[in-house]
């Protein structure tokens, strides 16, 4: 049997010593809930993306939940999401009981295309979530221009560091999401933030993710009168961040720069050794943009490759290299397919997206030899 020299896993988190030691304090504390290492958290992610409130969740879906609903999303809106993104961003709009509107997407970035936006908005439409996929922020500008009167909710799921002309993601609408699950470049295991400039939002969205309860638990603990019970003047969830993971992101947040230069640097080594592969499409990224390359994405043109797509992946697979399709067609899933009578064709450059679309290793573990091996692998295809 054939064995594979290296085993190359599509994402692997950089987490170590730093992260260890830091969940000490909060273990032997006795605080492991939401409390003072979220709140650390907190503070260094807004710093570094510029904004004034940053509120750690759960996760991101529940992010894009809770900043829906501060954003009055509910019954009867429509909501406009790329049709290429994680199935999360629709199901989000979903929960609210809004309907998710799927807009195609721009074939060479991946995201929402905005020459396509005026014509998905009826009276009925109320936001917008343009998605920075894979670290590339949604071009932004256009997206405002095409939105006006709607809340723009960014999902920067893959885009902590990224910005866009000099703006941080997360500070380019009414409020972002992120993400901290393990195929981000920053983890917490599972995690979340919402990013805003708007007192109110950011109040409303404090106070759902904790029952709905008008003080936090660690207020009330370390207050006077512990024993008295807040008020809950509104339905809320437990969408909270544990003090282990606000631990966990404040030393990862620290590193974020440091990582998003090594993946840039790498990603330009893709980029030039790929670059006589005519079936290879490499990301574009305009001079506006910085990229925050949680995954790097190639387009493969099956018309003018020797192997189908799925056939490279799993020829790469048989090597030992972790590939995947960059994200899904969210239309193309049984679920929305069934729910709303879409067909694939109706979005064809998300359709083409999912079919040709492919992630290829890139993270923090990763030494030079893994990069040459990878590229060795692809450029043997021919
Ligand atoms: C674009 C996008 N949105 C939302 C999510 C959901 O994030 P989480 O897994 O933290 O809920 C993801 C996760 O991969 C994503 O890629």
């Amino acid at each position: 049997m054939f064995m594979a020299k290296r085993q190359i896993q599509i994402s692997h988190p950089a987490l170590g010593d730093e992260e260890w030691q830091a969940l000490r304090e909060p273990l032997f504390s006795g605080w492991v809930t939401q409390g003072p290492r979220v709140r650390e958290f907190e503070m260094l992610f807004a710093e570094r993306h510029q904004v004034k409130h940053a509120l750690a969740v759960s996760n991101c879906t529940t992010a894009l939940h809770l900043a829906l609903l501060a954003a009055g999303i509910g019954p009867g809106d429509e909501v406009l999401v790329p049709a290429f993104t994680w199935v999360a961003t629709a199901n989000a709009v979903l929960y609210c009981n809004a309907k998710p509107v799927f807009v195609d997407i721009d074939p060479l970035t991946f995201n929402i295309d905005p020459s396509k936006i005026r014509d998905k908005i009826t009276s009925n439409t109320k936001a917008i979530i343009p998605v920075h996929l894979f670290g590339l922020c949604a071009d932004m500008d256009a997206v405002r221009k095409a939105s006006v009167g709607l809340k723009i909710i960014e999902d920067a799921a893959c885009a902590a560091g990224a910005s866009y002309k000099g703006v941080p993601a997360g500070g380019l609408g009414d409020a972002g999401c992120f993400s901290f699950h393990p195929r981000k470049s920053v983890t917490t295991g599972e995690g979340g933030m919402i990013t805003t400039n708007d007192d109110e939002l950011a109040h409303k969205i404090d106070v759902m993710r904790n029952h709905g309860a008008s003080v936090s638990e660690e207020q009330r603990h370390k207050g006077p009168k512990p024993y008295v019970l807040p008020a809950f003047e509104v339905l809320g969830f437990n969408y909270r961040m544990t003090d282990l993971q606000g631990a966990i992101g404040a030393v990862q947040i620290r590193k974020l720069d440091s990582y998003i230069d090594t993946r840039q640097k790498w990603a330009e080594y893709y980029n030039a050794a790929f670059s006589g592969i005519p079936w290879i499409r490499t990301p574009r990224v305009g001079k506006d943009y910085r990229h925050g390359w949680q995954s790097y994405v190639v387009h493969i043109d099956e018309s003018r490759s020797p192997l189908k797509r799925n056939d490279i992946m799993e020829f790469l697979q048989s090597r030992g290299i972790s590939t995947r399709p960059g994200t899904h067609a969210v239309h193309m899933l049984d679920f929305y397919k069934d729910k709303y009578g879409i067909r694939s064709a109706d979005f064809p450059e998300a359709e083409t997206a999912n079919n040709a679309s492919m992630a290829i290793p890139l993270h923090n573990k990763m030494t030079r030899e893994d990069f040459d091996y990878v590229i060795d692998s692809i450029q043997s295809i021919g």
